[in-house]
């Protein structure tokens, strides 16, 4: 096993000088967005800027090697290729693209987790009134693990795809992404990985991990820029997936009789998109490899530890996260105090958290019964002190 330098709190005092943000407030709602780096929004500034007084086509063309680079350091993080890599607007887009590029027929089945964001859980339902495909949730079992020979178990010969979503919206557990990739692989059936929550947060490896397709959003533990993220689309199923719209780059020649589609994913993105949120996306890659993923994912247990223990120390909180690997995003309820109010007289006191409703993770917070519970979600540019303010409030709270 390769040995982790822990992030030392001299580097931490770095990063936190590097963002702007953590002076004023205690962030915690990083699973929503995070805060970025103070690079990320200076690079995105100064091209606006630049594109301000000098055109934007002009400027696009000056930039041309840098934005393309964008591509090759996102298949740097997660193991991918350059060519496999749509740069789109968000996960729900990402994952979008992936699912509504598959065909589907009656009958066909769909096994996903119960830890779906609602986004996806409309794409499923969308395609059960389209098509007639059933979908097959598979609960965590009473320990909060998603328990793979289930999933195992429910592949039959109508099995069309799984798609799993390897960090929830609101709940602390992270999924075995590679064993469900390793079963995937074993029958032969497509897998969709929603990484909208790990990427920038556990150790993401698509080579490792199996999946065939994979949607990631910008703003939340990569530290990116609003409106940015990607699609990663395995090389080996790019000409299987349907093309849901086109623009002059998704071909690579056009006449008024037939066209030739690009040979890289880039033909699944838009050519207009905004270069300085691309930009922006790309900076912030840089300053996470620059720091190493598996630091960052070591850093973020630590605190994420040391927080569940502290808020069940408190009387009257109760933390619902549950599993084997638990991850940053802490969700708790507190006795008689909606979690509504627990977040604005947080954050009358500059502390971020925020609310995760039913309807987010449908399937698993019905199950549950949960409504209304409080994510506060942790990055590694955290610090324990933070952590012993939050619980002090929440312990006045409860006075
Ligand atoms: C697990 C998960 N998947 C997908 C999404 C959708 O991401 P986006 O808002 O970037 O489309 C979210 C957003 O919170 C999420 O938590």
């Amino acid at each position: 096993m390769m040995e982790i330098k822990p992030l030392t709190k001299e580097e931490i005092q770095v990063i936190r000088a590097e963002t702007a943000g953590t002076a004023g407030r205690i962030h915690l709602n990083n699973a929503g967005a995070s805060l970025p780096p103070d690079v990320v929004v200076r690079t995105m500034v100064d091209f606006l800027r630049e594109e301000a007084l000098l055109g934007g086509y002009e400027i696009e063309a000056k930039y041309r090697a840098q934005l393309d680079h964008t591509h090759e350091l996102i298949a740097q993080l997660i193991h991918a290729n350059r060519d496999e890599i749509a740069l789109v607007e968000n996960a729900s887009a990402a994952w979008d693209l992936a699912f509504n590029g598959l065909s589907f027929q009656t009958g066909d089945e769909v096994i996903v987790s119960e830890m779906e964001y609602v986004s996806n859980v409309l794409g499923l339902l969308n395609a059960q009134k389209l098509y007639g495909i059933v979908i097959k949730v598979i609960p965590n079992d009473a320990a909060g693990v998603f328990p793979v020979h289930e999933l195992e178990a429910a592949i039959s010969d109508k099995t069309r795809l799984i798609a799993i979503t390897h960090i929830p919206s609101t709940a602390g557990n992270v999924l075995p992404a590679a064993v469900i990739g390793e079963i995937a692989r074993k029958h032969n059936i497509l897998y969709l990985l929603d990484a909208c929550q790990s990427v920038g947060h556990v150790p993401v490896d698509v080579q490792a991990i199996g999946c065939d397709l994979m949607a990631v959003t910008g703003r939340k533990y990569l530290r990116g820029p609003r409106g940015s993220g990607f699609l990663y689309v395995r090389k080996q199923i790019q000409d299987k997936l349907k093309l849901l719209f086109f623009d002059g780059r998704t071909v690579t020649n056009v006449t008024q009789r037939d066209f030739v589609v690009r040979t890289d994913a880039r033909r699944f993105e838009w050519y207009e998109k905004n270069p300085a949120v691309v930009l922006g996306l790309q900076k912030a890659v840089e300053y996470l490899l620059n720091i190493g993923i598996e630091r960052v994912w070591q850093r973020i247990q630590h605190l994420a530890d040391l927080f569940r223990q502290r808020l069940q120390e408190i009387d009257g909180i109760v933390v619902h996260d549950q599993g084997d690997v638990l991850c940053g995003i802490v969700t708790f309820s507190v006795q008689g105090i909606a979690a509504t109010a627990i977040r604005s007289k947080l954050a009358a006191k500059n502390i971020n958290v925020h609310i995760g409703l039913a309807n987010s993770t449908l399937f698993y917070m019905n199950r549950k019964g949960l409504n209304g519970i409080v994510r506060a979600s942790v990055h590694y540019y955290n610090t324990e002190e933070e952590i012993e303010v939050v619980c002090r409030e929440l312990r006045t709270l409860l006075l």
